[in-house]
């Protein structure tokens, strides 16, 4: 079996697999080729050669145990019918949905077609990967996919999802409903063109309201993993509740999830020592250290290592890759946890 499959299902390894979360991308300079012949980046998400190109360019590159399917979060928001558009170097645009009528307006019916070349990658993908490579498929969880779609946009603190939740807590709920359900079906139709494993990146879970946690983060990723281990049981499932604090152990425990992203803010060994048996840690080195280099990169790798040596761990930052990291550094990583 697979050396990453393997982890999931629970055994140590005598290294762990590793992979980097945004492996594919601007860093790379044959990303910055291809993404000068698409026509913008949703062509290139769903320009079915291309993004089949670009999810094995890091792996051809470095070797990585593990494929991340080259797609977006925001791809849902966008099948399922809100206006989207990437500016350049400044990142998402979406037009904002506050009320009842704005979510009215959002089709599921539309989404599966919408995002069925995303599946065609999937395909593509597999069949070309290593037979020791595992293709990892993904999706925003709704908390985070929410935010861009009631904010219009990222980096932003939040006020109208956290007005929202507040004071029209049925309203929330519905946009949540809507995307459990075209999340559930768009990662089961996934499972079912080839993706081996799965993600949830729940970027912005460290943005909620304690209170608020349950109904936004924890009931919404239940509910989707519930819904695709119904159909596949078999198929592991990694969580990332980033910036989640506390709340990880919890997490762990009530979601369903097989695996959990630690981000690079959390003591890996004090986290991993608190989650429920079974459930692996994946994480967690400072995608600064990257950037950096040297001896701070080598030192902080090996110290991940010997805290998590012995035990079932997957090697990964604790964030993604950053636009202007060296590619030296990111294959002296890879050469480090192989050995
Ligand atoms: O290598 C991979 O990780 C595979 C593909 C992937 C992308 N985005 C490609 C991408 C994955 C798994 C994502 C997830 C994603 N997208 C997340 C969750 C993970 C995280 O980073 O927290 C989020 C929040 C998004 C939303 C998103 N997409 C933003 C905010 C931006 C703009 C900022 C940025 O980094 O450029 C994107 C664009 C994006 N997604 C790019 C890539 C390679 C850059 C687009 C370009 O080429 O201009």
């Amino acid at each position: 079996m697979k050396p990453l499959l393997r982890t999931l299902r629970g055994e140590a390894l005598p290294r762990p697999p590793i992979w980097l979360m945004r492996q594919a991308g601007r860093y790379l300079p044959e990303y910055r080729a291809l993404r000068a012949q698409a026509k913008g980046f949703i062509d290139l998400c769903l320009n079915t050669d291309l993004a089949v190109e670009v999810t094995l360019q890091p792996i051809r590159r470095f070797g990585m145990d593990g494929a991340i399917l080259f797609a977006d979060i925001l791809l849902i928001p966008y099948a399922l019918g809100q206006k989207l558009e990437f500016l350049e170097g400044e990142g998402p645009r979406l037009e904002p949905i506050r009320d009842a009528a704005g979510i009215a307006k959002l089709s599921n019916a539309r989404a599966a077609d919408a995002l069925a070349p995303v599946m065609q990658t999937v395909k593509g993908v597999r069949a070309a990967l290593p037979p020791e490579v595992t293709l990892i498929g993904f999706a925003g969880a709704p908390w985070t996919v929410a935010t861009y779609m009631i904010e219009g946009r990222g980096k932003t603190d939040y006020e109208n999802c956290r007005r929202m939740m507040w004071s029209e807590p049925n309203l929330f709920a519905s946009l949540m409903d809507t995307l459990v359900d075209t999340t559930a079906a768009y990662l089961n139709a996934q499972a079912e063109a080839g993706a081996e494993v799965l993600k949830l990146f729940d970027s912005w879970a460290g943005a909620v309201p304690a209170p608020l946690f349950d109904v936004a983060v924890l009931t919404p990723t239940a509910r989707i993993v519930k819904a695709v281990k119904a159909r596949h049981p078999h198929i592991p499932i990694i969580g990332l509740p980033r910036g989640a604090g506390t709340h990880v152990a919890r997490y762990a425990a009530e979601t369903g999830v097989d695996a959990v992203g630690i981000d690079h803010m959390t003591d890996l060994a004090a986290v991993a020592a608190a989650l429920p048996p079974g459930v692996v840690p994946q994480g967690n080195l400072d995608p600064m250290l990257l950037m950096v280099g040297g001896a701070p990169l080598e030192t902080e790798a090996q110290r991940i290592l010997a805290a998590m040596r012995g035990k079932p761990f997957i090697f990964n930052l604790g964030h993604g890759v950053l636009q202007h990291t060296p590619l030296e550094h990111v294959a002296r990583l890879v050469e480090l946890v192989k050995g």
